[in-house]
């Protein structure tokens, strides 16, 4: 496959606690569709489950064989605001489906009346549905989340987030997995990522399923 290498000054980092209320602007940014913000309300009800989220991301370590979360962030190079985030899922082999459920992912909503779990759910299910069936229990990285403010779009920030995990994913000679919206495909097929066929267990898709192959042994 042919894609442009274009120079970036993109700097990929980990985010921390301090950088939430950023993070929670860069998310409604880029997921600000009238579709998205029916599921993930932009109220203070929306915006205190973010800040769990991103608490409970950015929390204490999980133990070795447990699903590891990494919240990353490519900065403003003015302003050092983040301006693009990435949440990647460590999955390990052999993890049961439970510990990688939506429900174990992410905060409840149950206390958020400006929720409604069966709108999250039925955003959340079928993408799992479709994860579960490409990759069964095989340790992989997940990309989960990607998205960079409409105004710093097309300088490879993106890219620099996307790179992160597949060279991760070489280094520990595991798959990528993610579930891609048609903004983002292009970009995932630029760096290995290719749809797969999940029609046989899901009719209607809101996402493509993407895998990217392990690196073979060099
Ligand atoms: C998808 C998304 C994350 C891409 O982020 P981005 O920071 O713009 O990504 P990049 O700049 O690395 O790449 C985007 C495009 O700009 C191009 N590009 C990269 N650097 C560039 C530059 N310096 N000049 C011009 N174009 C450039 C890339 O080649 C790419 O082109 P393609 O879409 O044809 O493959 C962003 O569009 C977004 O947040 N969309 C809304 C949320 C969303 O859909 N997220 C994905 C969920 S799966």
């Amino acid at each position: 496959m042919t894609s442009t290498v274009r120079p970036t000054t993109a700097v990929v980092e980990r985010a921390s606690v301090s950088d939430i209320p950023e993070l929670i602007t860069v998310w409604w940014d880029a997921f600000g569709s009238e579709h998205m913000q029916r599921i993930f309300p932009q109220t203070p009800d929306g915006r205190l489950w973010l800040e769990r989220a991103f608490k409970q991301f950015l929390g204490p370590a999980p133990g070795p064989n447990e699903l590891k979360t990494e919240c990353l962030i490519v900065r403003s190079p003015d302003t050092g605001i983040p301006v693009a985030i990435a949440i990647y899922r460590i999955v390990p082999a052999g993890s049961d489906a439970a510990k990688q459920s939506w429900r174990a992912r992410w905060p409840a909503v149950d206390d958020l009346p400006d929720f409604s779990d069966a709108a999250v759910n039925g955003f959340f299910s079928p993408m799992e549905k479709a994860h579960a069936h490409v990759l069964g229990d095989r340790g992989h990285v997940f990309l989960e989340v990607l998205g960079t403010i409409e105004a710093f779009q097309k300088r490879g920030y993106g890219t620099a987030l996307v790179k992160w995990g597949t060279d991760l994913a070489d280094q520990l000679r595991v798959e990528c997995y993610l579930d891609a919206s048609p903004a983002g495909k292009p970009l995932y097929e630029a760096n290995g990522y290719a749809e797969q066929d999940v029609s046989a267990i899901i009719e209607k898709q809101s996402a493509a399923s993407m895998l990217r192959p392990k690196k073979s042994q060099d």
